[in-house]
């Protein structure tokens, strides 16, 4: 007999942000899929001690990528617009950054992030 382990998504693993941006976590795993809506932006953030990777399933997503000078803010360092099986990382060393999806169509994107 063979032993499967089923995962579902429940209420519990779905963040959903004003509609626009919806994040289904996979039980016992480090991963995630986006769903973006037309429009949608993730503000500033860091990934405190962890390396997260992003790879696109459909659609794009435009990366700004920011280095946090404390009292001084944010300045811009990098741009770049991510379309279908590109990939990007972000961690400490790297910096902040935001995610948008400038398209009028939803975009998809799958996350891998992990404790350094
Ligand atoms: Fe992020």
């Amino acid at each position: 007999m063979v032993n499967k382990l089923y995962l579902k998504i429940n209420k519990n693993n779905i963040i959903n942000m004003n509609q626009l941006y919806k994040k289904f976590s996979i039980p016992c795993t480090n991963l995630s899929i986006i769903r973006w809506k037309p429009k949608a932006i993730i503000p500033i953030h860091n990934h405190k001690n962890q390396t997260c990777s992003m790879f696109i399933l459909k659609g794009s997503l435009e990366e700004k990528v920011y280095n946090n000078t404390g009292l001084q803010g944010h300045y811009l360092v990098d741009t770049k617009i991510l379309t279908r099986y590109q990939c990007s990382f972000i961690n400490d060393e790297i910096g902040e950054h935001t995610v948008e999806n400038l398209s009028n169509e939803d975009s998809w994107s799958l996350h891998y992030c992990k404790k350094t």
